[in-house]
């Protein structure tokens, strides 16, 4: 998909991400689209199952704007990732939502202090750090604990997509 089509899909998307992940009753999901977005349009993540995603980050996490340079993030930051998947005929599908929310000190050490979530798009939770099925949530932690030194287990997202 080119940055023109992708955006289009998601226009056309985001009323159904939005209510399919608000089924869960997860307070973020029902929320996050009125938070402030930090990539320009969709773009493909490798990382999380080919689909296509954006960045959001809720007022606490507005730091995640200054990407490299952000720093340890506050407890209460959420950061919220969208996604939605485009199979072979070109029909697009919602996909899981991804997220992570900055805990306070004793949370968990291995994350950073951060609960890492992901809620279905049948609006069912896959699991959360700490809570269900936490054990299934460990390959989030350990991907992004690559970088949790210099940058708090935040990855960002590429340049070409960031906001200025
Ligand atoms: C194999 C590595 C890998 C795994 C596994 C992974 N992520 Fe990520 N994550 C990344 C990368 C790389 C980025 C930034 C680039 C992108 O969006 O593709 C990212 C970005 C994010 C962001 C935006 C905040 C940030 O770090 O910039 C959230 C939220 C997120 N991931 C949640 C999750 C959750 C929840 C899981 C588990 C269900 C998960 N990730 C699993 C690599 C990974």
């Amino acid at each position: 998909m080119t940055n023109a089509e992708a955006a289009d899909a998601y226009d056309c998307m985001i009323g159904q991400m939005r209510m399919a992940y608000g089924k869960s009753g997860n307070a973020t999901a029902a929320s996050y689209t009125g938070w402030r977005r930090y990539s320009e349009v969709s773009y493909q993540s490798s990382t999380h199952g080919e689909r296509y995603v954006q960045n959001y980050a809720n007022a606490t996490g507005r730091a995640y704007g200054a990407f490299e340079k952000a720093g340890v993030m506050p407890v209460g930051s959420i950061l919220a990732k969208d996604s939605f998947g485009v199979n072979g005929k070109g029909s697009v599908t919602v996909g899981p939502m991804f997220m992570m929310e900055k805990m306070p000190a004793g949370f968990n050490a291995d994350s950073g202090n951060w609960k890492y979530t992901m809620i279905m798009p049948n609006g069912s939770v896959f699991g959360v750090t700490n809570a269900k099925n936490s054990s299934g949530m460990q390959f989030c932690i350990e991907c992004h604990a690559a970088v949790a030194e210099e940058q708090d287990h935040m990855m960002f997202l590429p340049e070409e997509y960031r906001t200025q």
